[in-house]
């Protein structure tokens, strides 16, 4: 492991630069310096490098120990305080033994040491405009995201508004887009939003507006919340799920002014990713006859998307359903790219179970022969399968896989399958029988 000295004495160098240049913004400082310095919404001039600061900013335990051998170093008992008692040998030391990578995460020194960078082999392609790019911006910070809340909905509605939304950081999204296997219509639709979203200023100049609104349609476990999220992570974006199923008449009087709040919410963190999600509600209730509160919530709703804009506000709006054919036109139009999410077919299927096996061990493992097998199962029912196959292992101590409990485990979720889809009156269903399902022949025809 690299010596924990540099990361303390980046983090004091930092600081101190931060606190000298009024024009440097808390974007400027690597998201994780900012995480101490935290008040409500804001972060206050000037900071303070304290052991706790620089502990919580480097995962470096033992801060002051880490570089208290240093001969340009200093500490404050009283106060915690760390310093320098020469900064220039402080700069010269760093600039010694800083990497390419380190520079790029801090906006801070790239900026201050521009010019020296420029004369340095190895860092002069390194620019300030890079290192800006790369860091995360203070508002996907969850410190602000929760503070923003706080003040947006008081604590009555706090339990409500938990129900309806739900804001995660980037970091906070487990699986990358790397991680899911795409059709080449969601990478060309991704490509563009990408596109979209890098040149919004340009595209508002040219006038055109009528973009940033997206529908993913698809069966159940088809990852369409999954990409959603990934593209969060890439874009390094807050993401701010919306569940429409929660507009119940649990808490009817309050909750078109809160689906109003969200949008706000979304236009304060901006740029960020509005994921709407079970979009079909909307059509339910336009269609039946609904409490005249729910009625209201949902008009609301689709005011205001109409009122929410990727190249004004940039906010990108993500609707999901499982159900497209209940949308009505009123809804469909609000969206000006549907992006399909099909049941997987063979070469998708092997792709998927390839990734999620990454990381863990299988003799003679065939993914492609797996694919043949699973006809019909969607992502999620993929990884159910492989579970099962990890579970079922681990019940003989092993954690090293077979081909063979791959097989195995479709089988039995087939047979799971074949369960759930079953009549439960009908008469002559072996399945309903004790040890009806054990029998091999008994394995089920999946859709096709
Ligand atoms: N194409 C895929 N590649 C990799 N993983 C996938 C894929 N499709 C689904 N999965 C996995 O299946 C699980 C469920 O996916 P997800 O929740 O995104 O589906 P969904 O389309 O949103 O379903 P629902 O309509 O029920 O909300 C996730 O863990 C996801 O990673
Ligand atoms: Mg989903």
């Amino acid at each position: 492991m690299s010596s924990p000295d540099l990361p303390v004495v980046e983090f004091v160098l930092t600081i101190e630069v931060y606190n000298d240049r009024t024009a440097f913004e808390p974007d400027d400082l690597p998201a994780s310096y900012r995480g101490p310095y935290w008040e409500g919404r804001h972060i206050e001039r000037p900071l303070s490098p304290t052991v706790d600061a620089a502990r919580q900013a480097t995962d470096v335990e033992r801060p002051w120990e880490a570089i208290s051998g240093l001969m340009f170093t200093d500490h404050d008992d009283f106060s915690g305080t760390l310093s320098f008692t020469d900064q220039s040998m402080a700069e010269q030391w760093y600039l010694d033994r800083t990497t390419p990578e380190m520079l790029l995460a801090n906006p801070v020194l790239t900026l201050y040491f521009e010019e020296k960078l420029a004369e340095m082999d190895e860092f002069e392609a390194i620019s300030y405009e890079d290192a800006r790019e790369r860091n995360r911006p203070a508002r996907a910070d969850r410190a602000f995201i929760d503070a923003l809340l706080e003040e947006y909905f008081d604590e009555d509605e706090a339990d409500e508004m938990l129900d309806l939304v739900d804001v995660r950081t980037p970091e906070e999204i487990g699986q990358p887009l790397d991680e899911i296997v795409l059709t080449q219509q969601q990478e060309g639709e991704i490509q563009k939003i990408v596109k979209a979203i890098e040149h919004r200023e340009y595209l508002a100049q040219i006038g055109l507006r009528e973009i940033g609104k997206l529908l993913f349609v698809g069966p159940p476990g088809t990852g369409k919340t999954s990409v959603a999220r990934a593209l969060a992570n890439k874009l390094g974006l807050p993401f701010v799920e919306v569940k429409l199923s929660m507009i119940t008449s649990q808490y009817l009087g309050e909750t078109a002014k809160n689906v109003e709040k969200t949008f706000e919410v979304a236009k304060r963190l901006a740029p960020c990713i509005l994921f709407i999600d079970e979009f079909d509600f909307v059509a339910k209730t336009r269609s039946s006859d609904e409490h005249a509160a729910i009625k209201r919530a949902v008009n609301t709703l689709l005011k205001s998307i109409d009122e929410v804009s990727l190249i004004e506000d940039e906010v990108l709006l993500i609707g999901a359903t499982n159900h497209p054919d209940q949308l009505d036109s009123a809804a469909w139009r609000r969206f000006d790219e549907i992006v399909n999410f099909p049941k997987p077919d063979v070469q998708m299927r092997a792709d998927i179970l390839e990734i999620v096996t990454h990381r863990m061990e299988i003799e003679d493992f065939d993914p492609h022969g797996l694919a043949e097998l699973t006809e019909g199962l969607t992502g999620s029912d993929l990884r159910l399968v492989l579970r099962e196959a990890v579970l079922e292992a681990l019940t003989e101590e092993r954690t090293t896989l077979t081909q063979d409990d791959l097989v195995q485990a479709v089988k039995e979720f087939e047979e799971r399958d074949t369960l759930k889809n079953l009549d439960m009156m009908s008469d002559d269903n072996d399945a309903l029988v004790a040890g009806g399902a054990e029998h091999d022949e008994h394995s089920h025809d999946h859709d096709h």
